[in-house]
């Protein structure tokens, strides 16, 4: 099995946060990605999206723009997905947004976030209902009809399928991050032909973190729409991970489904990620045109302004071995503790084990001082009341009535004596 150089997963590890970008046909009937399979169309009825198809407002220095002020580091753009339409200008196949358009927006894609000094990743579908030789099984648009019966020849599937990541991997420069999706029950490593795979994967771009939805391990594991409140392991063993989460439940633009996710749940996650060694990458799904919509402007906009003053909890921190105090999570970069503060406290925070460990505590949105006391949290209250275990190693934190008005509250607390 390869395995990752540790170099090649040291961006991704630091760089925390990521967009993913759902784009492609299933945009314009705006009903979620799986639309053609959850509707059984047939492909002629599908194609009335190709004919439709013009991403006239799909503008990626603008994506890349709203990414990386987001505070976002890399984005991850659907080349294809399970419906088999490319966003790339495939020489293997005229189902393309290049034939469709003129334009390669994968190439487009890969150039804006370079020049934003994002990371560039790809999403790519094992699955693909358009290829004539890829098995009708559950998921696919045509199960329960003739289709069923007709010979598919799973090598030529498989052949286009390596020759297009080939095509990915060659024709763009460098791509830093792999996402493939998704094995399952009859369709796994075997099928995909996935050792082989993974190793032209990784003779092609060196230095690639490759996701493990090939049904072999790669270099992380993908929670989806799940949040992790600890560290994963496989098989015994810490491992890399990214949480993917939409914003609505959606990849795909869904124009009639308001169950979004509130910004400020939005960073919680972040940070739970981040405490628990994760990254989060978060979905954003254009419109048929390309665009963002509004809502989701807006959800990016709100987490860059948390983002830009509280950056440096998020990108090259991680796990804290340091036990937070029940209303709080801990990062940790260096000897720079990071305390989030979901849950506002009435004016003490008391944190166990960092009595005469601290330097300096500091507000990240403001810069102002937090001050503390050496003493056991039990002093301010009668020491009859005092809860039990609360012993002269815990700090005590004296934080303002007011929250302050941001979507997390951070306390920067600067340690002493460590790297
Ligand atoms: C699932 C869905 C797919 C989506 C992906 C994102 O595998 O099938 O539509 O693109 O998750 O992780």
């Amino acid at each position: 099995m390869p395995t990752p150089t540790p170099a090649s997963l040291a961006w991704f590890r630091a760089a925390r946060f990521g967009l993913f970008v759902h784009f492609g046909l299933y945009s314009l009937a705006a009903r979620h990605e799986w639309v053609r399979s959850r509707e059984a169309m047939s492909q002629e009825a599908y194609d009335r999206y190709l004919e439709h198809f013009d991403p006239d407002l799909f503008d990626a220095r603008k994506l890349a723009r709203a990414a990386r002020e987001a505070g976002m580091r890399y984005a991850v753009l659907t080349a294809k997905h399970h419906d088999g339409f490319c966003l790339f200008d495939s020489s293997l196949t005229d189902y393309t947004s290049a034939r469709a358009t003129g334009r390669d927006l994968v190439a487009e894609f890969a150039d804006a976030m370079r020049a934003e000094g994002l990371r560039v990743g790809l999403y790519y579908s094992l699955l693909d209902w358009h290829h004539p030789d890829f098995p009708v099984d559950r998921h696919h648009p045509l199960r329960g009809t003739p289709a069923e019966q007709e010979p598919r020849d799973l090598a030529e599937y498989r052949r286009y399928l390596h020759d297009q990541v080939s095509e990915l991997l060659t024709g763009y420069g460098q791509i830093d991050l792999l996402f493939f999706d998704f094995s399952y029950p009859g369709m796994g490593p075997a099928e995909w032909g996935a050792e082989e795979l993974l190793s032209t994967v990784r003779e092609l771009q060196p230095g690639i973190v490759v996701n493990d939805r090939l049904g072999i391990p790669g270099d992380y594991v993908t929670p989806e729409q799940y949040q992790p409140d600890e560290p994963l392991e496989r098989d015994g063993v810490p491992v890399m991970w990214e949480a993917c989460h939409t914003l609505n439940g959606s990849w795909g633009y869904d124009r009639d489904n308001h169950d979004y996710k509130d910004p400020g749940l939005l960073v919680r996650m972040l940070v739970q990620s981040v405490a628990c060694g994760g990254n989060m990458l978060l979905n954003v799904g254009p419109t048929g045109r390309g665009a963002l919509d509004p809502r989701a402007r807006e959800t990016l906009r709100q987490l860059g302004e948390w983002s830009g003053a509280h950056a440096r909890s998020v990108h090259g921190a991680g796990p804290s071995a340091y036990q937070p105090p029940s209303q709080g999570l801990y990062t940790q970069a260096g000897n720079r503790l990071y305390l989030h503060l979901p849950t506002w406290p009435l004016k003490h925070v008391h944190l166990p084990g960092l009595a005469g460990r601290v330097r300096y505590a500091q507000f990240l949105h403001d810069g102002s001082e937090v001050r503390f006391s050496r003493l056991d949290g039990a002093q301010h209250e009668h020491n009859n009341l005092a809860p039990p275990g609360r012993s002269g190693d815990t700090l005590t934190l004296t934080v303002p009535i007011a929250r302050p008005d941001v979507l997390l509250p951070v306390i920067e607390l600067a340690l002493d004596g460590e790297g």
